[in-house]
Protein backbone atom coordinates (compact mmCIF):
# COMPACT_ATOMS: atom_id res chain seq x y z
CA UNK A 1 0.00 0.00 0.00
CA UNK A 2 1.81 3.17 -0.81
CA UNK A 3 0.47 5.86 0.90
CA UNK A 4 2.79 8.86 0.39
CA UNK A 5 0.84 11.44 -2.34
CA UNK A 6 3.30 14.03 -1.01
CA UNK A 7 6.79 13.91 -0.70
CA UNK A 8 7.89 16.27 2.07
CA UNK A 9 11.35 17.13 0.90
CA UNK A 10 13.58 17.94 4.22
CA UNK A 11 15.93 20.50 4.65
CA UNK A 12 17.06 20.00 8.14
CA UNK A 13 14.10 22.67 9.20
CA UNK A 14 13.00 22.29 13.27
CA UNK A 15 9.42 22.15 11.79
CA UNK A 16 9.22 19.27 8.99
CA UNK A 17 7.60 16.96 11.70
CA UNK A 18 4.65 19.57 11.70
CA UNK A 19 4.11 20.10 8.20
CA UNK A 20 4.12 16.70 7.94
CA UNK A 21 1.31 16.26 10.71
CA UNK A 22 -0.27 19.60 9.42
CA UNK A 23 -0.85 17.70 5.61
CA UNK A 24 -1.92 14.55 7.07
CA UNK A 25 -4.27 16.28 9.80
CA UNK A 26 -5.63 17.87 6.27
CA UNK A 27 -6.78 14.19 5.41
CA UNK A 28 -3.33 14.10 2.28
CA UNK A 29 -1.03 11.25 3.04
CA UNK A 30 2.96 12.58 3.23
CA UNK A 31 6.12 11.39 4.00
CA UNK A 32 9.40 12.87 5.14
CA UNK A 33 12.04 12.32 2.29
CA UNK A 34 15.74 13.72 2.60
CA UNK A 35 16.88 15.26 -1.10
CA UNK A 36 19.08 12.18 -1.81
CA UNK A 37 16.33 9.80 -1.55
CA UNK A 38 14.29 12.38 -3.18
CA UNK A 39 16.75 12.28 -6.57
CA UNK A 40 17.10 8.19 -6.34
CA UNK A 41 13.18 7.85 -6.27
CA UNK A 42 12.72 10.17 -9.01
CA UNK A 43 15.79 8.91 -11.04
CA UNK A 44 13.59 4.86 -10.51
CA UNK A 45 10.59 6.43 -11.94
CA UNK A 46 8.93 7.34 -8.35
CA UNK A 47 7.24 10.22 -8.42
CA UNK A 48 4.80 11.76 -6.05
CA UNK A 49 1.43 13.81 -6.80
CA UNK A 50 2.66 17.01 -4.94
CA UNK A 51 6.27 18.09 -3.68
CA UNK A 52 7.20 20.35 -0.51
CA UNK A 53 9.99 21.88 0.16
CA UNK A 54 11.02 22.46 3.80
CA UNK A 55 12.96 24.95 5.80
CA UNK A 56 16.23 24.74 6.48
CA UNK A 57 19.11 26.63 8.44
CA UNK A 58 21.46 26.38 5.68
CA UNK A 59 22.19 29.75 2.99
CA UNK A 60 20.92 28.70 -0.60
CA UNK A 61 24.36 30.61 -1.72
CA UNK A 62 26.24 27.81 -0.04
CA UNK A 63 23.82 24.95 -1.89
CA UNK A 64 25.17 23.35 -4.87
CA UNK A 65 22.69 20.93 -5.17
CA UNK A 66 20.46 20.50 -8.68
CA UNK A 67 17.18 20.88 -7.68
CA UNK A 68 16.21 21.50 -11.15
CA UNK A 69 14.21 17.86 -11.48
CA UNK A 70 11.60 18.96 -9.05
CA UNK A 71 10.28 21.25 -12.08
CA UNK A 72 10.61 18.87 -15.07
CA UNK A 73 6.99 17.86 -14.61
CA UNK A 74 4.65 20.30 -13.39
CA UNK A 75 4.24 18.50 -10.67
CA UNK A 76 2.88 20.81 -7.72
CA UNK A 77 5.48 22.39 -5.56
CA UNK A 78 5.12 24.14 -2.29
CA UNK A 79 8.04 25.89 -0.99
CA UNK A 80 8.30 26.93 2.74
CA UNK A 81 10.91 29.64 3.96
CA UNK A 82 14.10 27.67 2.15
CA UNK A 83 11.98 25.87 0.17
CA UNK A 84 10.97 28.70 -1.56
CA UNK A 85 14.43 30.23 -1.93
CA UNK A 86 15.01 26.92 -3.63
CA UNK A 87 12.17 28.08 -6.09
CA UNK A 88 13.52 31.38 -7.10
CA UNK A 89 16.75 29.84 -7.20
CA UNK A 90 16.03 27.35 -9.92
CA UNK A 91 13.69 29.29 -11.92
CA UNK A 92 15.76 32.43 -11.88
CA UNK A 93 14.75 35.06 -9.24
CA UNK A 94 17.24 36.64 -7.14
CA UNK A 95 17.64 35.40 -3.03
CA UNK A 96 19.77 38.02 -1.49
CA UNK A 97 21.99 37.44 1.89
CA UNK A 98 20.31 38.99 5.04
CA UNK A 99 21.44 41.18 7.01
CA UNK A 100 19.72 41.16 10.38
CA UNK A 101 16.89 38.16 9.24
CA UNK A 102 13.63 38.19 10.56
CA UNK A 103 12.64 35.92 13.30
CA UNK A 104 9.93 35.27 15.34
CA UNK A 105 5.97 36.87 14.37
CA UNK A 106 5.39 39.10 11.68
CA UNK A 107 2.61 40.90 9.85
CA UNK A 108 1.82 40.43 6.28
CA UNK A 109 -0.70 41.34 3.80
CA UNK A 110 -2.12 39.57 0.84
CA UNK A 111 -1.59 42.31 -2.17
CA UNK A 112 -3.96 43.56 -4.42
CA UNK A 113 -5.93 41.11 -6.53
CA UNK A 114 -4.93 37.88 -4.28
CA UNK A 115 -6.66 35.97 -1.56
CA UNK A 116 -6.75 32.41 -0.08
CA UNK A 117 -10.47 31.06 0.85
CA UNK A 118 -11.32 31.09 4.63
CA UNK A 119 -8.06 33.84 5.31
CA UNK A 120 -8.36 37.65 6.38
CA UNK A 121 -6.37 40.18 3.61
CA UNK A 122 -4.10 40.93 7.24
CA UNK A 123 -2.29 38.15 9.38
CA UNK A 124 0.30 37.31 12.09
CA UNK A 125 2.74 34.56 10.79
CA UNK A 126 5.88 32.99 12.06
CA UNK A 127 9.07 34.22 10.36
CA UNK A 128 11.96 32.57 10.41
CA UNK A 129 15.32 33.41 7.62
CA UNK A 130 18.17 35.77 7.10
CA UNK A 131 18.32 35.51 3.59
CA UNK A 132 15.42 36.59 1.16
CA UNK A 133 13.36 36.43 -2.32
CA UNK A 134 14.38 39.98 -3.42
CA UNK A 135 13.30 39.66 -7.37
CA UNK A 136 10.39 36.54 -7.90
CA UNK A 137 11.34 34.70 -11.38
CA UNK A 138 9.65 35.29 -14.01
CA UNK A 139 5.98 34.62 -14.43
CA UNK A 140 5.46 34.76 -10.52
CA UNK A 141 2.86 36.86 -8.65
CA UNK A 142 4.04 38.25 -5.71
CA UNK A 143 1.11 37.54 -3.53
CA UNK A 144 2.04 38.25 -0.24
CA UNK A 145 4.21 41.03 1.40
CA UNK A 146 5.06 42.10 4.85
CA UNK A 147 5.10 45.72 6.36
CA UNK A 148 8.51 46.78 5.48
CA UNK A 149 8.16 45.40 1.65
CA UNK A 150 9.38 41.91 1.92
CA UNK A 151 8.34 38.96 -0.21
CA UNK A 152 6.32 36.99 1.97
CA UNK A 153 4.80 34.94 -0.57
CA UNK A 154 4.92 34.07 -4.65
CA UNK A 155 2.65 31.95 -7.07
CA UNK A 156 3.42 31.42 -10.99
CA UNK A 157 0.51 32.67 -12.95
CA UNK A 158 -0.42 29.10 -14.17
CA UNK A 159 1.41 26.36 -12.46
CA UNK A 160 0.95 24.90 -9.06
CA UNK A 161 4.05 26.19 -7.82
CA UNK A 162 3.82 28.09 -4.38
CA UNK A 163 6.07 29.75 -2.11
CA UNK A 164 5.75 31.31 1.35
CA UNK A 165 8.66 32.31 3.16
CA UNK A 166 7.22 31.74 6.34
CA UNK A 167 5.68 29.12 7.73
CA UNK A 168 2.41 27.95 7.70
CA UNK A 169 2.82 24.40 10.09
CA UNK A 170 3.62 26.79 13.10
CA UNK A 171 0.47 27.30 15.49
CA UNK A 172 1.70 30.69 15.23
CA UNK A 173 0.84 31.41 11.83
CA UNK A 174 -2.53 32.80 11.60
CA UNK A 175 -4.94 31.01 8.89
CA UNK A 176 -2.44 28.26 8.61
CA UNK A 177 -4.48 25.27 7.46
CA UNK A 178 -6.14 27.62 5.36
CA UNK A 179 -2.54 28.49 3.51
CA UNK A 180 -1.47 24.71 3.37
CA UNK A 181 -4.94 23.80 2.09
CA UNK A 182 -4.78 26.38 -0.84
CA UNK A 183 -1.71 24.47 -1.74
CA UNK A 184 -2.97 21.08 -1.49
CA UNK A 185 -6.57 21.23 -2.62
CA UNK A 186 -6.39 25.36 -4.98
CA UNK A 187 -3.47 24.28 -6.28
CA UNK A 188 -2.49 20.80 -6.38
CA UNK A 189 -6.30 19.20 -6.61
CA UNK A 190 -5.14 16.31 -4.37
CA UNK A 191 -7.74 13.73 -3.56
CA UNK A 192 -8.07 13.35 0.37
CA UNK A 193 -6.63 10.00 1.10
CA UNK A 194 -5.54 9.77 4.95
CA UNK A 195 -7.93 9.26 7.88
CA UNK A 196 -7.56 6.56 10.98
CA UNK A 197 -9.06 3.85 8.42
CA UNK A 198 -5.68 4.15 5.88
CA UNK A 199 -3.62 4.33 9.21
CA UNK A 200 -4.83 1.18 10.29
CA UNK A 201 -5.17 -0.06 6.74
CA UNK A 202 -1.24 0.29 6.88
CA UNK A 203 0.01 -0.65 10.03
CA UNK A 204 -2.05 -3.99 9.76
CA UNK A 205 -0.49 -5.22 6.63
CA UNK A 206 2.86 -4.77 8.62
CA UNK A 207 1.52 -7.60 10.88
CA UNK A 208 -0.12 -9.31 8.32
CA UNK A 209 2.60 -9.80 6.05
CA UNK A 210 4.22 -12.04 8.47
CA UNK A 211 2.19 -14.17 8.77
CA UNK A 212 1.59 -16.86 11.53
CA UNK A 213 4.69 -17.39 13.11
CA UNK A 214 6.10 -16.74 17.19
CA UNK A 215 6.48 -12.64 17.71
CA UNK A 216 7.83 -11.67 21.30
CA UNK A 217 6.65 -8.07 22.35
CA UNK A 218 8.71 -5.82 24.35
CA UNK A 219 5.47 -4.79 26.07
CA UNK A 220 5.42 -1.86 29.03
CA UNK A 221 1.78 -1.36 28.93
CA UNK A 222 2.38 2.38 27.23
CA UNK A 223 -0.07 3.27 24.30
CA UNK A 224 2.78 2.21 21.42
CA UNK A 225 3.60 -0.91 22.66
CA UNK A 226 -0.23 -1.31 23.68
CA UNK A 227 -1.51 -0.06 20.25
CA UNK A 228 1.14 -2.67 18.34
CA UNK A 229 0.16 -5.37 20.29
CA UNK A 230 -3.43 -5.26 20.02
CA UNK A 231 -2.86 -5.07 15.77
CA UNK A 232 -0.77 -8.33 16.14
CA UNK A 233 -2.95 -9.94 18.26
CA UNK A 234 -5.68 -9.66 15.76
CA UNK A 235 -3.43 -11.87 13.71
CA UNK A 236 -1.03 -13.42 15.35
CA UNK A 237 -3.59 -14.48 18.55
CA UNK A 238 -1.85 -15.95 21.25
CA UNK A 239 1.68 -16.29 18.86
CA UNK A 240 2.35 -12.86 20.01
CA UNK A 241 3.71 -13.61 23.47
CA UNK A 242 3.88 -10.01 25.35
CA UNK A 243 6.72 -9.99 28.00
CA UNK A 244 6.20 -6.88 30.51
CA UNK A 245 9.49 -6.96 32.86
CA UNK A 246 9.19 -5.56 36.15
CA UNK A 247 12.37 -4.05 37.02
CA UNK A 248 11.56 -2.87 40.51
CA UNK A 249 11.13 0.99 39.12
CA UNK A 250 7.58 0.98 38.63
CA UNK A 251 4.92 3.23 40.41
CA UNK A 252 1.91 1.50 41.76
CA UNK A 253 -0.06 2.55 39.18
CA UNK A 254 1.93 0.80 36.56
CA UNK A 255 1.48 -2.60 38.41
CA UNK A 256 -2.48 -1.82 38.86
CA UNK A 257 -2.11 -1.09 34.80
CA UNK A 258 -0.31 -3.97 33.95
CA UNK A 259 -3.24 -6.59 35.63
CA UNK A 260 -6.04 -4.77 34.03
CA UNK A 261 -4.85 -5.42 30.68
CA UNK A 262 -3.96 -8.76 31.59
CA UNK A 263 -7.62 -9.21 32.92
CA UNK A 264 -9.54 -6.81 30.07
CA UNK A 265 -7.72 -7.52 27.05
CA UNK A 266 -7.20 -10.74 24.50
CA UNK A 267 -3.65 -10.17 25.00
CA UNK A 268 -0.83 -13.05 26.38
CA UNK A 269 1.16 -10.91 28.71
CA UNK A 270 3.30 -12.42 31.24
CA UNK A 271 5.29 -10.36 33.75
CA UNK A 272 8.54 -11.49 34.39
CA UNK A 273 9.89 -9.90 37.99
CA UNK A 274 13.25 -9.48 37.47
CA UNK A 275 13.19 -6.45 40.32
CA UNK A 276 16.38 -8.14 42.07
CA UNK A 277 18.54 -8.15 39.17
CA UNK A 278 18.03 -4.50 38.13
CA UNK A 279 18.64 -3.57 42.03
CA UNK A 280 22.30 -6.14 42.33
CA UNK A 281 23.06 -4.01 38.25
CA UNK A 282 22.87 -0.92 39.87
CA UNK A 283 23.56 -0.85 42.87
CA UNK A 284 26.57 1.36 44.25
CA UNK A 285 26.28 3.44 40.77
CA UNK A 286 25.84 7.50 40.83
CA UNK A 287 26.41 8.23 37.30
CA UNK A 288 22.98 9.08 34.94
CA UNK A 289 24.57 7.66 32.04
CA UNK A 290 26.32 4.58 33.96
CA UNK A 291 22.93 4.09 35.48
CA UNK A 292 20.82 3.94 32.35
CA UNK A 293 23.71 1.80 30.54
CA UNK A 294 23.00 -0.61 33.31
CA UNK A 295 19.40 -0.85 33.16
CA UNK A 296 19.37 -0.74 29.62
CA UNK A 297 21.51 -4.22 29.44
CA UNK A 298 19.79 -5.62 32.02
CA UNK A 299 16.64 -5.15 30.14
CA UNK A 300 18.16 -7.02 27.21
CA UNK A 301 19.81 -9.76 29.51
CA UNK A 302 15.78 -10.20 31.19
CA UNK A 303 14.66 -11.30 27.50
CA UNK A 304 17.31 -13.04 26.58
CA UNK A 305 17.27 -15.86 29.51
CA UNK A 306 13.39 -15.81 28.83
CA UNK A 307 13.72 -16.38 24.97
CA UNK A 308 15.79 -19.17 25.74
CA UNK A 309 13.87 -20.71 28.49
CA UNK A 310 10.99 -20.56 26.13
CA UNK A 311 13.36 -22.53 23.44
CA UNK A 312 14.69 -25.04 25.94
CA UNK A 313 11.60 -25.23 27.89
CA UNK A 314 8.39 -25.24 25.92
CA UNK A 315 9.95 -25.75 22.34
CA UNK A 316 9.03 -21.89 20.96
CA UNK A 317 11.10 -20.57 19.26
CA UNK A 318 10.77 -16.43 18.16
CA UNK A 319 10.92 -14.83 15.14
CA UNK A 320 10.04 -11.67 15.42
CA UNK A 321 10.53 -8.71 18.19
CA UNK A 322 7.12 -6.74 17.87
CA UNK A 323 7.89 -2.70 18.80
CA UNK A 324 6.13 0.29 19.47
CA UNK A 325 8.80 2.55 17.49
CA UNK A 326 7.43 5.32 16.09
CA UNK A 327 7.63 8.32 13.14
CA UNK A 328 9.74 11.08 15.39
CA UNK A 329 12.41 8.06 16.18
CA UNK A 330 12.67 6.80 12.13
CA UNK A 331 12.58 10.37 11.36
CA UNK A 332 15.86 11.45 14.03
CA UNK A 333 17.92 8.86 12.29
CA UNK A 334 17.27 10.02 9.03
CA UNK A 335 17.15 13.82 8.84
CA UNK A 336 20.14 15.41 7.19
CA UNK A 337 21.68 16.83 10.16
CA UNK A 338 21.43 14.00 12.10
CA UNK A 339 22.32 11.29 9.90
CA UNK A 340 26.49 11.24 9.59
CA UNK A 341 26.13 15.04 11.53
CA UNK A 342 28.08 15.83 14.86
CA UNK A 343 24.68 15.07 17.06
CA UNK A 344 25.63 14.77 21.05
CA UNK A 345 24.39 11.97 23.03
CA UNK A 346 22.64 13.81 25.97
CA UNK A 347 21.01 10.63 27.54
CA UNK A 348 21.23 7.14 26.50
CA UNK A 349 17.36 6.14 25.79
CA UNK A 350 16.28 3.17 27.27
CA UNK A 351 15.37 0.10 24.55
CA UNK A 352 15.71 -3.09 23.47
CA UNK A 353 17.93 -2.49 20.66
CA UNK A 354 20.29 -4.82 21.43
CA UNK A 355 18.14 -7.99 21.38
CA UNK A 356 17.31 -8.54 17.85
CA UNK A 357 20.69 -8.56 16.21
CA UNK A 358 21.97 -10.68 19.19
CA UNK A 359 19.16 -13.16 19.37
CA UNK A 360 18.73 -13.34 15.27
CA UNK A 361 15.29 -11.90 15.58
CA UNK A 362 13.66 -9.75 12.91
CA UNK A 363 11.70 -6.41 14.01
CA UNK A 364 8.13 -5.92 13.27
CA UNK A 365 7.40 -1.99 14.00
CA UNK A 366 3.59 -1.55 12.52
CA UNK A 367 3.82 2.09 14.06
CA UNK A 368 7.08 3.50 12.34
CA UNK A 369 5.10 5.83 10.35
CA UNK A 370 3.15 7.26 12.67
CA UNK A 371 2.65 10.19 15.16
CA UNK A 372 1.60 10.35 18.67
CA UNK A 373 -1.72 11.52 18.46
CA UNK A 374 -2.02 9.32 15.56
CA UNK A 375 -1.09 6.19 17.35
CA UNK A 376 -3.50 7.41 19.93
CA UNK A 377 -6.30 7.97 17.23
CA UNK A 378 -5.42 4.49 16.61
CA UNK A 379 -6.07 2.80 20.00
CA UNK A 380 -9.53 4.36 19.97
CA UNK A 381 -10.59 3.39 16.34
CA UNK A 382 -9.36 -0.38 17.95
CA UNK A 383 -11.74 0.49 20.59
CA UNK A 384 -9.10 0.81 23.55
CA UNK A 385 -10.11 1.95 26.61
CA UNK A 386 -9.65 6.23 26.11
CA UNK A 387 -7.71 6.08 29.85
CA UNK A 388 -5.26 3.65 28.86
CA UNK A 389 -4.80 5.71 25.31
CA UNK A 390 -4.08 8.49 26.76
CA UNK A 391 -2.20 7.70 29.16
CA UNK A 392 1.31 9.72 30.11
CA UNK A 393 4.19 8.46 28.92
CA UNK A 394 6.38 6.86 31.02
CA UNK A 395 9.91 5.71 30.41
CA UNK A 396 11.96 2.37 30.42
CA UNK A 397 14.29 3.44 32.91
CA UNK A 398 11.66 4.24 35.17
CA UNK A 399 12.03 5.51 38.87
CA UNK A 400 15.71 4.68 37.85
CA UNK A 401 15.83 8.02 36.70
CA UNK A 402 14.04 10.04 38.99
CA UNK A 403 16.03 9.30 41.57
CA UNK A 404 19.20 11.07 41.20
CA UNK A 405 22.45 9.80 41.93
CA UNK A 406 22.92 5.72 43.28
CA UNK A 407 19.95 3.87 43.71
CA UNK A 408 17.93 2.77 46.77
CA UNK A 409 14.98 0.53 48.37
CA UNK A 410 13.98 3.92 50.53
CA UNK A 411 14.37 6.88 47.82
CA UNK A 412 12.11 4.77 45.37
CA UNK A 413 9.65 3.67 47.86
CA UNK A 414 9.67 7.76 48.03
CA UNK A 415 8.82 8.67 44.51
CA UNK A 416 6.13 5.56 44.36
CA UNK A 417 4.29 6.96 47.42
CA UNK A 418 4.93 10.72 46.30
CA UNK A 419 3.90 9.99 42.20
CA UNK A 420 0.38 8.33 43.61
CA UNK A 421 -0.50 11.12 45.43
CA UNK A 422 0.57 13.17 42.70
CA UNK A 423 -1.70 11.25 39.96
CA UNK A 424 -4.28 10.92 42.87
CA UNK A 425 -4.52 15.00 43.07
CA UNK A 426 -4.19 15.36 39.33
CA UNK A 427 -7.64 13.12 38.78
CA UNK A 428 -9.10 15.09 41.76
CA UNK A 429 -8.55 18.39 40.25
CA UNK A 430 -9.39 16.97 37.14
CA UNK A 431 -5.93 17.99 35.74
CA UNK A 432 -4.86 14.87 34.28
CA UNK A 433 -5.64 15.25 30.49
CA UNK A 434 -4.56 18.43 30.14
CA UNK A 435 -1.05 17.68 31.22
CA UNK A 436 1.27 15.46 28.79
CA UNK A 437 3.58 13.84 31.46
CA UNK A 438 3.73 14.27 35.46
CA UNK A 439 6.01 12.87 37.91
CA UNK A 440 7.94 13.55 41.24
CA UNK A 441 11.56 13.49 41.71
CA UNK A 442 13.75 12.45 44.62
CA UNK A 443 16.62 14.67 45.49
CA UNK A 444 19.40 13.46 47.60
CA UNK A 445 19.91 16.44 49.08
CA UNK A 446 18.99 17.24 53.41
CA UNK A 447 17.21 20.44 54.12
CA UNK A 448 16.07 21.38 57.71
CA UNK A 449 12.58 21.64 58.50
CA UNK A 450 10.03 21.32 61.76
CA UNK A 451 7.94 18.52 61.97
CA UNK A 452 5.64 18.44 64.87
CA UNK A 453 7.40 20.13 67.75
CA UNK A 454 11.03 18.67 66.34
CA UNK A 455 13.42 19.44 64.04
CA UNK A 456 13.82 17.27 60.69
CA UNK A 457 16.66 17.28 58.53
CA UNK A 458 15.43 15.47 55.42
CA UNK A 459 15.65 15.22 51.71
CA UNK A 460 13.38 17.43 48.70
CA UNK A 461 11.10 16.01 46.64
CA UNK A 462 10.60 18.17 43.03
CA UNK A 463 7.61 17.93 41.10
CA UNK A 464 8.30 18.13 37.62
CA UNK A 465 4.72 18.91 35.55
CA UNK A 466 5.51 19.50 31.29
CA UNK A 467 2.98 19.63 28.67
CA UNK A 468 4.37 18.84 24.99
CA UNK A 469 3.42 17.30 21.88
CA UNK A 470 6.30 14.64 21.13
CA UNK A 471 8.69 15.15 24.09
CA UNK A 472 11.21 16.39 21.63
CA UNK A 473 9.97 20.20 22.94
CA UNK A 474 7.73 21.09 26.20
CA UNK A 475 6.80 23.59 28.34
CA UNK A 476 6.47 23.60 32.16
CA UNK A 477 2.62 23.73 33.37
CA UNK A 478 0.85 26.62 34.66
CA UNK A 479 -1.39 24.85 37.61
CA UNK A 480 -3.66 25.98 40.39
CA UNK A 481 -2.16 27.16 43.54
CA UNK A 482 -4.48 25.10 45.50
CA UNK A 483 -3.57 22.38 43.61
CA UNK A 484 0.30 22.71 44.75
CA UNK A 485 -0.69 23.45 48.04
CA UNK A 486 -2.59 19.93 48.12
CA UNK A 487 0.22 17.83 46.57
CA UNK A 488 2.75 19.58 48.89
CA UNK A 489 1.35 18.98 51.86
CA UNK A 490 0.05 15.12 51.43
CA UNK A 491 3.82 14.55 50.53
CA UNK A 492 5.41 15.79 53.31
CA UNK A 493 2.71 14.74 55.66
CA UNK A 494 2.64 10.64 54.20
CA UNK A 495 5.59 10.81 52.36
CA UNK A 496 8.55 10.04 55.43
CA UNK A 497 11.83 11.53 54.88
CA UNK A 498 10.68 14.62 52.69
CA UNK A 499 10.22 17.71 54.70
CA UNK A 500 10.47 19.80 51.27
CA UNK A 501 8.44 20.38 47.95
CA UNK A 502 9.91 21.78 45.11
CA UNK A 503 8.63 22.75 41.73
CA UNK A 504 10.36 22.28 38.09
CA UNK A 505 9.96 25.78 36.21
CA UNK A 506 12.73 24.43 33.49
CA UNK A 507 10.79 24.15 29.85
CA UNK A 508 13.16 21.73 27.38
CA UNK A 509 15.20 23.17 26.31
CA UNK A 510 17.60 24.11 28.27
CA UNK A 511 16.33 21.57 30.70
CA UNK A 512 15.49 17.85 29.49
CA UNK A 513 11.82 16.21 30.71
CA UNK A 514 13.13 13.64 32.71
CA UNK A 515 16.37 15.04 35.24
CA UNK A 516 18.66 12.16 34.62
P1 LIG B 1 13.94 13.66 27.99
O1 LIG B 1 14.32 13.44 29.40
O2 LIG B 1 14.95 13.09 27.02
O3 LIG B 1 12.61 12.84 27.78
O4 LIG B 1 13.62 15.09 27.68
C1 LIG B 1 11.78 12.94 26.65
C2 LIG B 1 10.67 11.91 26.80
O5 LIG B 1 11.24 10.60 26.72
C3 LIG B 1 10.99 9.88 27.92
N1 LIG B 1 12.22 9.13 28.19
C4 LIG B 1 12.36 7.84 27.88
N2 LIG B 1 11.50 6.95 27.33
N3 LIG B 1 13.15 5.29 27.52
C5 LIG B 1 11.92 5.67 27.17
O6 LIG B 1 11.13 4.82 26.72
C6 LIG B 1 14.07 6.14 28.06
O7 LIG B 1 15.20 5.77 28.35
C7 LIG B 1 13.64 7.47 28.26
N4 LIG B 1 14.26 8.56 28.78
C8 LIG B 1 13.34 9.57 28.74
C9 LIG B 1 10.68 10.92 28.97
O8 LIG B 1 9.91 10.37 30.03
C10 LIG B 1 9.96 11.94 28.15
O9 LIG B 1 8.62 11.57 27.93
Amino acid sequence: MNLRQVWIVDFGSQYTQLITRKTRELGYSCEIITYEESLECWNKGEKPSAIVLSGGPLSISADDNDYSFYFEEDIPLMGICYGMQIICRELGGKVEKGVSGEYGKANIHFTQGHQVDGCCKDLNVWMSHFDHVSVPPENFDVILESKNNFIAGIKHNTKGILGYQFHPEVDHTEYGKELLEYFYKGLARLNKDWSTKEMLAKASEVVTNVGRTKVLCAFSGGVDSLVAATLAEKSLGDDLHCFFVDNGLLRPQDHHHIKLLQKETNLNIEIINASKDFHDKTAGIEDPEKKRKAIGVTFIETFERKVHEYEEQKGIAFTHLLQGTLYPDVIESTSPHKKGGKSVTIKSHHNVGGLPEKMKLELLEPLRFLFKDEVRALGKELGLNPAWVHRHPFPGPGIGVRVLGELNPGSIKCVQLSDQILFEEMHNFELYDKIWQAFTVFLPVNTVGVKGDGRAYENVMCIRLVNSTDGMTATWCDVPYPFMDKVSSRITNEVSGITRVVYDVTSKPPGTIEWE
